[in-house]
């Protein structure tokens, strides 16, 4: 049995199909709100990774758990501690979860904390685990950008190798397919190249028909426009921010070979991941 989380979103939305479509795999879904689960003809069930008792209950039988990030939010360790402790609770045996490149406890980029402390949480179950390590996704570039098209932060001239969402879960879907070949590996999942953000910014926006352009900010004016423009938290401006100061400290600039090599086909352009 595998339980695929986040079907109603992006990622998992994608995995569910993918798998859905394969009678070889019984498949549940674990959403947070059934009424919006997508129809697979397949067993639902519903928890928040808050809730380790509705978690522990939906993810009873449960073989293999493809875990999606949650949601940004102040309190994310402990919500998915607690739904990484009702897995091992409820018996789960492998665990796939979907972590950011270059999780360490000091990394540039805050939300790459989290992920960390997630991954240790897992490692610290002893239940099998495979590690997704995403850079940036690469068709949310132009959410990045406002209203005039322009998108500003402290990147500099630094690269990043964002990743297709698609390729994300194409590489979870092999994973799945046979999880006892990939317990214990980490694969950092990138795209096949590492622009900076003046060209991603252009491509992007070449792409998707609106022109995009990067401005770059000083750290102190990332903070000052974002203080401005949202009523948000220290925390929430904080990983706003270190989105940029990661790309510009050249953190994200890897390129691996892991999505081919996982999904047998080269990694999506950014022109792919935001066309097809
Ligand atoms: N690498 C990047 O650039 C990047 C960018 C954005 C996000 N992320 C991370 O990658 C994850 C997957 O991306 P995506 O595009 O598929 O996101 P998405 O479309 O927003 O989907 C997120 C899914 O996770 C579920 N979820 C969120 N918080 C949850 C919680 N506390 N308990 C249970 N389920 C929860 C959501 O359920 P509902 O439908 O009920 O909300 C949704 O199904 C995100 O959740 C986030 O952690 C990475």
């Amino acid at each position: 049995m595998i339980a695929i989380t986040g079907a109603t979103g992006a990622v998992g939305g994608l995995v569910a199909r993918a798998l859905a479509e394969d009678l070889r795999t019984d498949l549940r879904l674990v959403v947070r709100d059934l009424s919006r689960a997508p129809d697979y003809d397949t067993d639902v069930r519903a928890c928040t990774y808050g809730d380790e008792e509705a978690s522990i209950a939906a993810l009873r039988g449960v073989d293999t758990l493809f875990m999606v990030s949650a949601a940004e939010a102040e309190d994310r360790r402990e919500q998915h501690r607690t739904f990484i402790r009702a897995a091992a609770a409820a018996g789960v045996g492998h665990v796939v979860y979907t972590s950011f490149a270059g999780a360490a406890a000091d990394a540039t980029f805050v939300l790459a904390r989290d992920h960390h402390d997630a991954e240790a949480a897992i490692r610290e179950t002893g239940m099998a685990h495979t590690f997704l390590r995403d850079n940036f996704y690469s068709d949310l570039l132009p959410h990045f950008a406002d209203e005039a098209g322009v998108i500003r932060g402290p990147a500099g001239a630094g690269r990043f190798a964002a990743v297709a969402r698609a390729d994300v879960a194409d590489a979870a879907v092999a994973v799945l397919r046979s999880p006892a070949e990939h317990a214990g590996a980490t694969y950092t999942l990138t795209g096949p190249e590492a622009l900076t953000m003046t060209e991603a910014a252009a491509r992007a926006g070449a792409a998707i028909g609106r022109p995009l352009r990067f401005e770059d900010e000083t750290v102190e004016e990332a903070y000052a426009s974002r203080r401005a423009a949202y009523d948000a938290e220290q925390w929430q401006l904080d990983a706003w921010v270190s989105t940029y100061t990661a790309i510009a400290e050249g953190s994200l600039a890897e390129v691996t070979d892991d999505v081919p090599r996982l999904t047998g086909h080269p990694a999506r352009s950014i022109e792919d991941a935001l066309t097809r």
